[in-house]
C-alpha cells in the first residue's frame, strides 16, 4: 500500500497528465509569467484553498495565508507580499477572506494559554475589544464566535488601508478594491461583507499618510 506522501505525488502527476489533456500548451504561458488579478489573504485552515472555493486556476490569485487572515503591519512575510502584489504585479483586487468556524478566531475568545501563538492571537484579540460592546451583547456563543470572525475580517481589511503600499497606490490612481469575505466552512458559501475599500476616504482620517 502506498504511503499518504507518495500519494500526493502521484496526484501530481495524473493532474498534468489532465491539463495537458484538456489544454496542450496549459504550462507554456504560466512557465514565463504571472498576472494575477488578486491577491488573497486567507487562514492557514485546510478546509479554505483560495484556488479551489473560487474556482480560480494557477495564475488567477496571488496568496497569503497565515492563522486568523491576519494583516499585522509588522509583520514582514504579509508586507513583502502586499509590496509586491500592489507595486509589481498590480493586482486590481486584494481579498481578506475569513472563515466562520476558525480555530485563532474562537481561542482568541477564550482565556486559554496556548503557548507561542498567543502572541499571534493577541492581535485578534485587540479586534474583540475594538468591538465588545457588540459582541459582548450576543449571548449565544457560536453566533458570537461567527460575528467576531466577521468584525475581524473587517478590521483586517482596514489594516491593509492603513499601510502606506495600499495608500501610495491610490494615490498614483491605480485601480486597487480592498474586499471582505467570509467562508463557510459547513456549506461552502462565500458571505461578502460588503467592507469595499477603494481610496483613502474610506479610512479615518488619523490614518491618512501624506509623503513627506
Ligand atoms: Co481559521
Amino acid at each position: 500500500m502506498k504511503n499518504s506522501i507518495q500519494r500526493l505525488l502521484d496526484n501530481n502527476k495524473a493532474w498534468v497528465k489532465t491539463e495537458l489533456q484538456k489544454d496542450p500548451h496549459f504550462f507554456d504561458e504560466l512557465a514565463n509569467s504571472q498576472n494575477p488579478e488578486f491577491l488573497w489573504i486567507g487562514c492557514s485552515d485546510s478546509r479554505v484553498p483560495a484556488n479551489q472555493i473560487t474556482g480560480t486556476k494557477p495564475g488567477d490569485v496571488f496568496v497569503h495565508r497565515n492563522i486568523a487572515n491576519m494583516v499585522v503591519h509588522s509583520d514582514m512575510n504579509m508586507l513583502s507580499v502586499l509590496s509586491y502584489a500592489v507595486e509589481v504585479l498590480k493586482v486590481k483586487h486584494i481579498i481578506v477572506c475569513g472563515h466562520y468556524g476558525c480555530g485563532g478566531v474562537m481561542a482568541a475568545m477564550g482565556n486559554q494559554q496556548f503557548g507561542l501563538i498567543d502572541n499571534w492571537l493577541r492581535h485578534i484579540k485587540d479586534v474583540y475589544r475594538y468591538h465588545h460592546t457588540e459582541l459582548d451583547a450576543i449571548k449565544d456563543k457560536d453566533q458570537r464566535a461567527r460575528r467576531f470572525v466577521e468584525l475581524n475580517v473587517v478590521e483586517q481589511v482596514n489594516d491593509l488601508g492603513k499601510t502606506s503600499i495600499v495608500q501610495n497606490a491610490w494615490k498614483k490612481k491605480q485601480p486597487l478594491n480592498l474586499h471582505g469575505w467570509v467562508y463557510d466552512v459547513k456549506d461552502g458559501i462565500i458571505k461578502d461583507l460588503d467592507v469595499t475599500f477603494s481610496s483613502t476616504k474610506d479610512l479615518h482620517a488619523v490614518y491618512h499618510l501624506e509623503k513627506q
